[in-house]
Order: C-alpha cells, then structure tokens, then sequence
C-alpha cells in the first residue's frame, strides 16, 4: 500500500472526526448501569464529576448540566439577567453563546473581535456598555482565551459580570492559570465535537457559593430543599451515565490537548509558506486549538466556497466557522443595527476551518495539510 492509500484508508467515509473513547468509558457506563442508580438523584458519580472538574480547573464549586447551553443559561438566570438587561456578547461566536440571553428575555449587544485571536475585542466592549449593561461574556473562541485582565478590569468598574464562555476551551490557560476561576463564572460543553466529551453536557464553574447554590437550584427545579421551590427552574440535570464518561474524558483531556496542539502545529508548518493569516497564540495564551482557522485574502472572498468545495472533494474536512457575523441571523431581526463590528464582517467573510479533533492522527494531520496547501496554492496563484 502506497503512504496516500494508507491516509484515504484511514479517513472516515463521511469526514467526521469523532470523540476517542476506549475499554475505560464502557467499563464506566457499565458499572453505573449495573448500579441501577443512573441519575444525578440517586447517583454520587455526577458529583465525583464535579469534584474532579473543579479540581482541575482550580475552582471551588462545579455544577454539572446536560449542555454548554443550559450551564449560558443558568449562570444568566441564577444571576437574575432576565427583561430590560443587556449582556454584551461577540458577534463572532457559536449561536449557543447567544441563545441563552435571548431564553432570559434579556437583549443581546454584539461587540467586535480582535482580529488575531477572534475573541471579543476590549475597546469596542467598552464602547457598547449602557445603563442597562449587566453582564460581558468573552468567549474563548477555537481553543484561545479571550483577553480576560482588561474584560474584567471592565466590568469591576462598572459593577458587570464577566461571564466566560469557554464551552471550546477545556484546558486552555490565561497568563499560565487554567480557564475556570477567572470569571465570575465559567461555562463548559460537553458536546461530542469538543477537547473532552459527555456525548451531550456542560459545566459551571465558579469561586461564588452562594453563585453556585442558586446554579444548583435553577438545573433541578428551582428547588431549595423538598417541597421548597425558591425560584423558577428547569431539569437541566446530568446523568451519571454522562458523568461516568465524564470523569474517565476529563483524566485524558491533557493528552487529547497535546494531539489537537500537536496537530494545528502540524497545520501551521505545512501552510505558513502561503504567508495567509494562521492562528497564533497572543503570549498571554496557551491554547487548546479545538479548530484550526486560517484566513484567505480578500480577493478571494467570492471564492471561499468554492475553496471550501475544492477541499471536501479532494477528501479534506474544510468548513467555515462562522459563516456570517452573528446579528444577520434572522432570530436578531428585531435588533436594530448599527451593529458596527467591521473585524467580524471580515473575519466571517474570509475564515475557512480545519478539525484538530484527538481522533485525528499525525498521519492524517499531515495529509489534511499537505492538500490544503496545494489546493490554496492553486487559487493564490
Ligand atoms: C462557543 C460555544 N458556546 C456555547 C456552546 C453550546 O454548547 P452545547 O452545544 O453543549 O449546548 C457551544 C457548543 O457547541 C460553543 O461552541
């Protein structure tokens, strides 16, 4: 077998790169099957979960619920962001970042991002703070935390919340301390596309126990003890099944870490010849890279699909995250613009990404890149 047909051999079917799981996670799963015991009601693993995450993030308090969506949620609910409130978010962002602040009824502000690390931008932040701000949330977005000093610096001085979104950035570190206690709370997915995985899930982390206990009451019910609901809530519960994944994902995720960092490192050394924008940490990050971005030149613009094309068919799982600034969604019609974040309109305009997912192998990574490169080539000609 030649060294190409070994790489074709080897990349799934239908491009998706998967979760790593092994013997460990269904041993796991089985043993809280055979319990009988398989919800956080009568299980103890999903607060062995808790425990295990706060202590490796270095938080004091970790509340795990079934997505990175509902941990947006109830952080915003527990916090009493609800009508009238407005939380400033990055028009450059998953639609998850977003969806929470709209479910409390409260209106989202889109700010720009910094046009190298694609994270909310600090001085356009300050200029759409109002009255009515009551919440930032900077998103750590593909694996690189968001500039978070001056973001908070920020919102102390106008008595904000810095609600971090890190639902793609388990692991990652700010100034050599690991995402999780530096926000007044810290949100996490567990979806199956992400650096670990529950299948479904999320985590809050936070320093603040009273924070943490009204958390505690939203995902279950609003309930404060028995018969005793203080507040409106949901079942947004995670299930021992989930957590017994969960604690087993979370021992590995250093080493899945190495491979997605290891991978966009492979990335970077095959394309940095094109001399097109490639993603680079800012010296106050170590990113956990959970996709890879690179930025075609803007005469190329009309053609990104068609690159994008050209890339799927010679079997590259290319895609382009995210399409379009945020705010042009038709869930936003209501908002009037101007939304003013030109560094989005851009970015969305020329972004193209690669997967760095644990799955992929060196071989593979090499591969994905040495194509890439040719197929770019080809239109930068
Ligand atoms: C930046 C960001 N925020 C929020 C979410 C929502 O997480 P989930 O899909 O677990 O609800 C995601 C995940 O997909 C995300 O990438």
């Amino acid at each position: 077998m030649t060294k190409e047909s070994q790489f074709f051999s080897e990349m799934p079917d239908d491009l998706y790169f998967g979760p790593v799981f092994d013997e460990e996670e269904v041993e796991a799963v089985s043993q809280v099957i055979r319990s009988l015991r398989i919800t956080q009601l009568t299980s103890n693993v999903v607060e062995e979960f808790e425990e295990a995450f706060a202590g490796y993030v270095g938080a004091q308090e970790a509340i795990a619920v079934n997505s990175g969506t509902a941990s947006l949620q109830t952080v915003l609910a527990a916090l009493g962001i609800g009508p009238g409130d407005e939380v400033i978010v990055p028009a450059f962002t998953f639609i998850g970042t977003v969806g929470p602040v709209m479910q409390q009824q409260a209106t989202p502000v889109f700010a720009d991002i910094d046009p190298k690390t694609f994270c909310l931008s600090v001085e356009d932040v300050a200029r759409k703070i109002t009255p009515k701000t009551k919440a930032i949330m900077p998103v750590d977005l593909f694996g690189h935390p968001a500039d978070l000093d001056p973001i908070q610096e920020l919102a102390d001085s106008h008595g904000l919340a810095m609600i971090e979104d890190a639902c793609q950035s388990h692991g990652a570190k700010y100034k050599d301390v690991r995402l999780g206690s530096l926000a007044r709370a810290t949100c996490f997915s567990f979806q199956e596309t992400k650096n670990m995985t529950t299948g479904e899930g999320g985590m809050i982390t936070t320093d603040d126990p009273e924070l943490a206990a009204a958390c505690r009451q939203i995902r279950h019910q609003g309930e404060e003890s028995w018969g005793v609901i203080r507040r409106v809530g949901y079942n947004y519960r995670m299930t021992a099944l989930q957590a017994a994944i969960g604690k087993v994902q979370l021992r590995k995720l250093d080493s899945f870490n190495d491979i997605r960092r290891q991978n966009a490192a492979i990335y970077t050394e095959m394309l940095s010849d094109l001399k097109l924008q490639l993603p680079e940490e800012e010296p106050y990050a170590w990113s956990v890279f959970h996709v890879y971005s690179l930025l075609i030149p803007t005469r190329l613009t009309d053609r990104r699909d068609e690159i994008v094309d050209a890339l799927l068919k010679k079997r590259v799982p290319a895609a382009v995250a995210y399409p379009s600034p945020l705010y042009t969604s038709p869930v936003f019609e209501h908002l009037t613009g101007p939304f003013d974040c030109p560094v989005t309109e851009d970015i969305s305009s020329r972004v193209i990404t690669l997967p760095t997912a644990q799955s992929i192998s060196e071989p593979i990574a090499e591969r994905i890149g040495v194509i890439t490169y040719d197929v770019l080539k080809s239109y930068l000609a």
